[in-house]
């Protein structure tokens, strides 16, 4: 069942003093897939995020990615090597320069040399940058100081960010929080557009945006998952609608 998947957490469980936040989470991602985790506050979307990075080391279960790498093994650098992205809720871009330069400095992160921001960029990473300005909605706004982009445009700066790493695999956390509805929107024709090339994790809040999405859902509720399937079905489904109703 688990034959050639993309991400495979098997029997992961995480405790913080006690408290179960992951409580045996098995979860399967298929290679060039886009899965959204949806699920009330504390159902432990986050610290899901956490162990596939790194961040947080599980007291049992697995996490593979790939064939066989063991990412529990791993350390957050070893695992960003491996072509794991993560996006965070709150943007960290470089606020006073530009947009074309925070995308210049996320190329050289590409494990090339580049020391500064003087020495001219190459035509091949102008062709990437401007690849990426396109994908994230920002080519006319490249010259801007990312200081002055709106909320959303900064959150797809970032995105484009991650972009320029190439991984294979994107984790993103509550991108739409505090975006307007068209942002929302494009948002998730930006992640369909990412989904082309890469699989993506996606989690978030927003009914609309998931529906939106398209692509097969995953609840989680109390560290497991409570219903997983297309939106119409975890959305019917009365384990559901009795989580989200009996809050
Ligand atoms: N570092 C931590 N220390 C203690 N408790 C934590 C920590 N991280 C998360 N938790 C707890 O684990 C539960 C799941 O949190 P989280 O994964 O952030 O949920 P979600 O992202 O679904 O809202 C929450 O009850 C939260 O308070
Ligand atoms: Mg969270």
């Amino acid at each position: 069942m688990t034959e050639g998947s993309l991400l495979y957490l098997d029997g992961v469980s995480v405790s913080f003093d006690g408290f179960r936040a992951l409580n045996e989470l098995s979860l399967v991602l298929e290679p060039g897939e886009m899965r959204a985790v949806i699920g009330p506050n504390g159902a432990g979307k986050t610290t899901m995020m956490d162990v596939i990075t790194g961040k947080t080391r599980p007291d049992t279960g697995r996490v593979v990615f790939g064939a066989d790498t063991d990412l529990t093994k791993l350390d957050e650098p070893a695992i960003a090597a491996l072509g794991i992205g993560r996006k965070f809720q709150k943007p960290t871009v470089f606020e006073p320069l530009s947009v074309w330069d925070n995308l210049l400095l996320a190329l050289a992160g590409d494990r090339r040399p580049r020391f500064s921001l003087w020495a001219r960029e190459t035509a091949e990473e102008r062709r990437r940058i401007e690849g990426i300005l396109e994908t994230t909605c920002l080519t006319e706004h490249r010259a801007r100081r990312a200081a002055d982009l709106s909320h959303g445009q900064k959150q797809w700066l970032e995105i484009g960010m991650l972009l320029a790493q190439e991984p294979r695999l994107l984790l993103v956390d509550e991108p739409v929080a505090g975006m307007t509805d068209a942002e929302t929107a494009q948002t998730a024709e930006l992640l369909r557009e990412i989904n082309r090339t890469r699989s993506v994790v996606v989690v978030e809040h927003d009914m609309e945006f998931v529906r939106a999405l398209g692509v097969k859902v995953t609840v989680l509720h109390e560290g497991s998952v409570l219903s997983e399937g297309a939106i119409d079905h975890v959305s019917a489904d009365p384990r559901v609608i009795e989580v989200y109703l009996g809050r």
